[in-house]
């Protein structure tokens, strides 16, 4: 009774702002925009435990966003005419698959300067979150779920991702946001508030100790930065992302990385050997059953990372300009040059702190170790799959992702020898960008 109560009173108010908002809205932009019908609202469901768990305070958010669409939109188109799309902000996407290199990748954005607010992997709260609640087999709701988390946190706004992190934040303040350190900005004054010790609490930046992150402090933080870059390796498909390219507010920018899906699966077996017991079982001993789910759902990444790229390099008018393919093979053996043609692309400088994280990082030798160090001799790295990936497993990823890899230029292997003969190179050499 008293949450609906509430929610009429903030629908008067919300009507009320609006009515006043497209009174000036009107005076500005009659001049240059004749009448538009209202645009499609966003449209958002999370589960519904999600919603009653959160007291119904997500509902009542997420009609007042609606009430708001259209006269935001038109603030915003009148924003776009004076100041270009996305007020001149760059927006980057560096989407990969686990295992592609995405988060050395994702640090030649972090390392940008004090212009950048990088964010790597904030989806990850949002898989575990509709996993917990749905069991995440709702495909379609991930990618929804997804592309509106993404398009808030591009325009820095954490509200409806505060909603999926565990345990939820209190004022606005969590410790418990998935791998805070990876971000610089994160990590640096103001947002790294004084750490005071408790007990059960973790939430230190690397080379610093942070109180917990506010949230509204991380959200002041990223508005003032000039960019803004996201690593994630949860998205399936680009085309779910289309919205966003569609928003006035945004100008994103979409880095698909890609691998050698053997290598991946090499990397995957030793990195989450767990999940991969089967695969392992497989490398030693009989055959690999190719209608096995394991090797399905091998299948089914290879597709859906060919899928995004044939629509990236296609070109439609609505990615024109805003697709890059990269692969992992590429900026390992050029890194530089790799990092330099990236940031062309995303129209952003290129400064001497990136110059300088990529000529530390990519001539390391042995000392850097841990599976998911940034560290390595990157051009010595790219080959080792070759030798850790027995012939019949390749052989299999060879069958269930052959389309994929022809499309990126990883030529097939027929016998042992060739596998691990490092005189023969694996990797056509392919340019992919029209831009
Ligand atoms: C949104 O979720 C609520 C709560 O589960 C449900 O009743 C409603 O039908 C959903 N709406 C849509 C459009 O899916
Ligand atoms: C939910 O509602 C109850 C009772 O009205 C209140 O005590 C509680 O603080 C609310 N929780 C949230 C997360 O708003
Ligand atoms: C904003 O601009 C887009 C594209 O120019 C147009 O389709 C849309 O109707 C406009 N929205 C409003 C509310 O004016
Ligand atoms: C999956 O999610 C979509 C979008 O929220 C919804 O329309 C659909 O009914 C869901 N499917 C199942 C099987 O729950
Ligand atoms: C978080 O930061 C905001 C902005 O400075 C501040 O108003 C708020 O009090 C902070 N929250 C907490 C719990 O310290
Ligand atoms: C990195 O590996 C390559 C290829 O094995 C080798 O030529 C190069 O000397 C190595 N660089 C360093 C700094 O170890």
């Amino acid at each position: 009774m008293r949450i609906k109560y509430t929610i009429s009173l903030i629908f008067i108010v919300a009507i009320v702002i609006i009515e006043k908002e497209n009174n000036i809205i009107s005076k500005v932009s009659d001049k240059l925009t004749p009448k538009q019908t209202p645009q499609t609202p966003l449209q958002y469901n999370v589960s519904a435990h999600l919603v009653l768990k959160h007291n119904g305070s997500y509902s009542a958010f997420s009609k007042l966003d609606l009430a708001f669409v259209h006269p935001r939109r038109r603030l915003e188109n009148f924003t776009e005419q004076v100041e270009g799309r996305g007020g001149g902000k760059k927006h980057i996407l560096l989407m990969a698959t686990t295992r592609t290199g995405s988060s050395f990748v994702g640090e030649f954005f972090n390392q940008q300067g004090a212009n950048m607010f990088y964010l790597f992997e904030p989806l990850w709260h949002v898989e575990k979150m509709l996993t917990l609640e749905t069991g995440g087999t709702n495909a379609t709701a991930s990618a929804k779920a997804y592309r509106d988390v993404l398009r808030q946190l591009f325009l820095c706004d954490f509200a409806l991702m505060e909603t999926f992190i565990n345990p939820l934040p209190v004022d606005h303040v969590t410790a418990a946001l998935f791998r805070r350190e990876s971000s610089s900005s994160l990590c640096v004054e103001p947002v790294c508030t004084p750490f005071v010790k408790k007990v059960f609490e973790r939430y230190h930046c690397k080379a610093r100790r942070c109180g917990p992150l506010n949230l509204t402090l991380a959200s002041e933080s990223c508005r003032q930065k000039e960019h803004r870059a996201i690593k994630t390796v949860r998205v399936r498909q680009l085309e779910t992302l289309r919205p966003l390219t569609e928003d006035p507010r945004l100008d994103v920018r979409f880095i698909q990385l890609v691998r050698d899906p053997r290598a991946v699966l090499a990397s995957r077996m030793v990195a989450f050997s767990a999940k991969y017991k089967n695969w392992k079982k497989w490398a030693v001993d009989g055959e690999v059953p190719i209608d096995d789910d394991e090797v399905k759902k091998l299948k089914g990444n290879c597709d859906n990372i060919r899928v995004s790229a044939e629509a990236g390099l296609k070109q439609p008018y609505w990615l024109r300009g805003r697709y890059m393919l990269v692969r992992y093979e590429d900026i390992a053996r050029f890194p530089m040059q790799k990092a330099a043609e990236m940031y062309t692309f995303a129209g952003i400088p290129f400064t001497p702190q990136v110059k300088e994280w990529i000529l530390k990082n990519t001539q390391a030798s042995k000392e850097a170790s841990g599976v998911y160090s940034t560290q390595k001799n990157s051009s010595e790295q790219v080959e080792k799959w070759r030798f850790s990936i027995p012939f019949k497993l390749a052989q299999v990823v060879q069958k269930v992702c052959g389309p994929t890899m022809r499309l990126f230029g990883y030529k097939f292997v027929n016998d042992e020898t060739t596998l691990t003969d490092k005189t023969i190179s694996l990797l056509e050499e392919k340019m992919f960008n029209f831009y």
